[in-house]
């Protein structure tokens, strides 16, 4: 039996990837499954946490026993996440989010005229940057996909968000990171020293995630 050290808590987690509309039959996205999320979720549950669980499109069944909520794009997610934030004890965001969508998405099929094709885009907003910006009593747990300077990388992402802890993956391997059972992370705070976590599988990192904001 898990201790009930999350109970009476509101947490809110993110999970999988957005898409971006191109055209009626195209979109962009990323390669996230969604597991990292639902396991954090999951985990939440376990020790007696109110959960809801904002997931882009996701093949995973939600076995979680958190509430979900599905969204598609980065500002269906943003609107998700805004509604649950103000009495939300902690925040995770696991969402490998769209950074960018697309200006004019076309209302019919784009053809194969042009030897070129141009698609136009504008940034996104950066919901964890805003929900860093409008922090309260919230706890703020952010994950940073890099494939290179992961310290340096995630130490700025940690800083510039306003987390209480920032999760650093490699994404460029292919055994752990995006749709793998298993992930290996290294874990910042703000003034403290960094944790590396073994290689082990995602129900173990989402564990260690809530052991860490819990610790204070
Ligand atoms: O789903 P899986 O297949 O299990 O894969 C897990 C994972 C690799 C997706 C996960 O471990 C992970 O790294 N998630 C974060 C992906 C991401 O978007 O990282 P980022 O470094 O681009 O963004 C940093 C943080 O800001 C993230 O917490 C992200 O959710 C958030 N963000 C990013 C952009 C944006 N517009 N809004 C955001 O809130």
């Amino acid at each position: 039996t898990d201790k009930q050290d999350l109970k009476g808590k509101k947490i809110v987690v993110t999970a999988g990837h957005t898409i971006e509309t191109i055209d009626p039959v195209r979109y962009i996205t990323n390669h996230s499954s969604g597991k990292m999320g639902f396991a954090v979720a999951r985990n939440a549950v376990q020790r007696g946490a109110d959960v809801i669980l904002i997931s882009g499109p996701t093949h995973l069944k939600n076995d979680t026993g958190a509430k979900l909520v599905t969204v598609k794009t980065t500002e269906q997610m943003y609107e998700a996440v805004k509604k649950s934030y103000v009495d939300a004890d902690i925040v995770v965001m696991s969402a490998a989010v769209s950074d960018y969508h697309v200006i004019r998405p076309a209302k019919q099929k784009i053809k194969k005229t042009g030897s070129k094709l141009t698609i136009e885009l504008e940034k996104n907003i950066d919901i964890l940057k805003q929900l860093g910006q409008e922090k309260g009593m919230q706890k703020l747990v952010g994950f940073a996909a890099e494939t290179q300077n992961l310290l340096e990388n995630g130490q700025q992402k940690l800083l510039k968000k306003n987390l209480d802890l920032m999760v650093v993956n490699d994404v460029s391997r292919s055994d752990i990171g995006f749709g793998s059972d298993e992930n290996q992370v290294i874990f910042m705070r703000p003034n403290k020293e960094n944790i590396n976590s073994p290689k082990t599988n995602k129900d173990e990192i989402a564990k260690m995630i809530f052991d860490l904001i819990t610790e204070e």
